[in-house]
């Protein structure tokens, strides 16, 4: 009993799982919303997906151009005079296809059709533009016998095609015996609207045959939307005269090598006894995603690209701008004139390294001072950086500063050149390896001079000064002449620098309120009241500058430990004492020429002599160094020496009388504290 139960079970399940899911009893009919399974004949590049969809041709397979077919896998009776009846020839079916170019919007090729053929056998027919159908010899011959509803993508002049987007019903031939223009009729707007068969979306399509009336209806929608009530074409045929009695119904695509498509058939319904079931668009199997993934790869790739152009554009544009910033320069047209002694901002920001702390070789009054090597030369320069924010006077100035470039004199630092940025000014100069006196007088980093070299450095800026005051062809007052502005050399010869910078602040401003330039302690008396350099101011400082070499002492600073002192009084002082050796640098440990000592000395107080008048010139002080003239006697009282004594700048800003009566501290703007150095 149970052996019979499980046998009869096992019948039941075999018989279940034979019933088709597309019915087909009467095998003149069927449905299927999808192809999983179906009783179908495939060949060439036709084949059946997992999803249950039908592809005809495969654009990824590379042996283009391709040809598939698919059909039904039995005849159906179509001609038949045996039966009696005389519907026949009648049929009605519809499907769902879709045809995916393999670039977007830019058509494929080269069509697909719904085929009634007395065979599945078309291993003669042509690719391409013969849709799988017909050969050149055979096409249009009526032995052929068949009837084919086309879906064509490309324009055959040669068949008479209209253009690159029709339905055709094909007799026998791809010389259609009526075309149309993909569209449909749409119920609701009452007109005809346009279908671009290649658009990749799927499509409905139904074809009927009325026997009776002898009337083809082809008919074509989007699949979203029911029937339309006009078809796309009716045509009057006589399929009599062309149907045999037992043909196969099925498809064929072709695809060529240019704009490729892949042609699917998502769903399709037949039937011969009467009006074929429309399909079920919900339960067709989708399409691959490939079109949507290879747009949005195509379309991200262009938004990538487009998006990093934009920003290598923005990166350049910000970088080119920072460049621009960087090595902005301010030009004039006066300065064409100087065109060669005028620098090039980046070389100069090249050459001393972008003005790194590295290079830095001091800060004086007027800005900092940076070592650099000029690229193009291999010659070391030092380039001082000279902040200034008036426009005015800029042009009497590098007027005067090119004009003193032309200065030349082996005790004078020269000149090479200039460059103007917006708020500074950058003056090149000779390079000085061995930096300034005062850091041999004051700075223990440095070796001490012995009196020989000292000696040789007093007389070589004396000449450098006279050189500027008598030699050259106009009067150039140098007005900050002290141990600080002179630089040695490699051979340790003292030079001038920074000669007629202090004009700088001088230029372009009215007289009642010219500036006082110079530095604290080589400042003579009178200029203070005049506000006027002279040669006799800057033999003043030369006066200065001596006693500070040969005392090893500043003119005006803390030098003991208590308490401050005026070199020029306590220099005067030992000499009324009749000691005035007392007042040689101890660290010479009175290893110097005795004579020259005193000279110096002596000299020292003579040029800073309260009276301008009663100051030797630059050209007796040479004299009187060389050994050619003698020097007179000093005179005897305290009041004749003397400098401007301002140990605080406030107290000496404040103080500072005015030339034109006003309060002087009102007329002094906040730069003038740089020009009065207090050190
Ligand atoms: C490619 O197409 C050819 C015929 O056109 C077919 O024989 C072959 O199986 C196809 N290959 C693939 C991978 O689909
Ligand atoms: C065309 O097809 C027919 C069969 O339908 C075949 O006999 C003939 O040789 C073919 N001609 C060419 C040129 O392929
Ligand atoms: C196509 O066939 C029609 C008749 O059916 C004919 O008039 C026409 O010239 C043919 N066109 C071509 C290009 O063969
Ligand atoms: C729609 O197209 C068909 C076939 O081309 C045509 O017969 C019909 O008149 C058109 N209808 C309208 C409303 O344009
Ligand atoms: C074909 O379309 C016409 C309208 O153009 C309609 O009257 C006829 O019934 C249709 N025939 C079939 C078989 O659908
Ligand atoms: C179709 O059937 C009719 C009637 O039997 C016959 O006269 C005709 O020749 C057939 N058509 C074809 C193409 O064989
Ligand atoms: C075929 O037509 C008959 C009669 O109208 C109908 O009963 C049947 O469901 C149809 N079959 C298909 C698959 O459309």
């Amino acid at each position: 009993m149970a052996t019979i139960l499980v046998s009869l079970h096992f019948l039941i399940i075999f018989y279940v799982s034979n019933i088709p899911l597309a019915f087909a009893q009467n095998e003149n009919q069927f449905i299927y919303n999808g192809f999983r399974p179906a009783k179908l004949h495939l060949d060439g590049s036709a084949q059946l997906l997992s999803n249950g969809l039908l592809q005809l041709t495969n654009i990824k397979n590379i042996s283009s151009p391709q040809v598939g077919h698919v059909f039904y896998q039995f005849p159906l009776k179509f001609n038949t005079t045996s039966t009696g009846s005389t519907l026949s020839l009648s049929f009605s079916t519809n499907f769902v296809f879709a045809i995916v170019p393999e670039v977007p919007s830019s058509g494929g090729g080269h069509g697909m059709t719904f085929t009634i053929s007395p065979s599945w056998n078309f291993i003669h027919a042509g690719g391409n533009q013969y849709l799988g159908l017909f050969n050149s010899s055979n096409d249009g011959l009526p032995v052929n016998h068949i009837l084919a509803i086309e879906l064509d993508t490309i324009l055959n002049p040669e068949f008479g095609d209209i253009d690159r987007n029709h339905v055709g019903i094909d007799v026998n031939s791809l010389n259609s015996t009526e075309l149309a223009p993909a569209m449909y009729f749409s119920n609701k707007e009452g007109k005809n609207i346009s279908l671009e068969l290649t658009s990749g979306n799927p499509m409905h399509l139904w074809i009927d045959y009325d026997e009776a009336e002898e009337l083809l209806n082809v008919t074509l929608a989007p699949t979203r939307i029911p029937k339309p009530n006009w078809p796309l074409m009716s045509k009057h045929i006589d399929l009599s005269l062309y149907l045999l009695e037992s043909m196969y119904v099925g498809f064929s695509a072709t695809t060529g090598t240019r704009a490729p498509s892949d042609h699917y058939i998502l769903g399709w319904s037949f039937n011969k006894s009467g009006q074929a079931q429309s399909l079920d668009v919900s339960k067709l199997p989708s399409l691959p995603r490939q079109r949507k993934t290879k747009e949005i790869p195509r379309l991200m790739i262009m938004v990538f690209l487009i998006a990093v152009t934009l920003v290598l554009i923005t990166i350049t544009g910000v970088a080119y701008i920072i460049r621009r910033k960087k090595y902005e320069e301010i030009r004039e047209d006066w300065e064409r004139e100087y065109g060669p002694h005028r620098f090039i901002y980046k070389n100069l920001y090249k050459a001393t390294n972008g003005f790194s702390d590295k290079e830095l070789l001091g800060a004086g009054g007027f800005g900092k001072v940076y070592r650099g090597i000029l690229p193009s030369s291999n010659v070391q320069i030092a380039v001082k950086r000279v902040s200034h924010n008036s426009k005015q006077g800029m042009k009497e100035f590098v007027a005067e500063i090119i004009s003193m470039g032309r200065l030349r004199h082996r005790n004078l630092v020269q000149l090479l050149g200039y460059c103007r940025r917006r708020g500074e000014l950058l003056l090149v100069y000779d390079y000085m390896s061995n930096g300034s006196l005062d850091k041999f007088l004051y700075s223990n980093e440095k070796p001490s001079l012995s009196w020989f070299q000292r000696f040789r450095i007093i007389k070589g800026v004396a000449s450098g000064l006279l050189y500027l005051h008598e030699e050259w062809e106009q009067v150039v007052l140098h007005r900050d002449v002290k141990a600080s502005n002179v630089l040695l050399d490699a051979e340790l010869n003292g030079r001038l620098g920074d000669f007629g910078l202090a004009k700088l602040y001088d230029h372009g401003t009215n007289p009642q309120t010219t500036h006082v330039v110079g530095t604290v302690g080589y400042l003579a008396p009178e200029i203070i009241r005049t506000r006027r350099a002279t040669t006799c101011t800057d033999v003043f400082s030369f006066g200065a500058f001596m006693l500070e070499v040969a005392c090893g002492k500043r003119p005006v600073g803390l030098q003991g430990l208590t308490e401050d002192i005026i070199l020029v009084d306590w220099v005067f002082e030992c000499w009324r004492r009749g000691a005035i050796l007392d007042a040689s640098d101890p660290r010479l440990g009175g290893n110097y020429v005795v004579e020259e000592m005193e000279l110096v000395l002596k000299l020292g107080l003579l040029c800073s002599h309260t009276v301008p008048a009663a100051r030797p010139s630059i050209r007796q002080v040479m004299q009187f160094l060389d050994g050619n003239a003698n020097l007179p006697e000093l005179p005897d009282g305290s009041t004749f020496f003397g400098t401007f004594k301002g140990n605080e700048e406030h107290d000496y800003l404040l103080s500072l009388p005015s030339s034109s009566g006003k309060g002087s501290a009102a007329s002094l703007s906040s730069t003038d504290s740089i020009l009065i150095n207090g050190r």
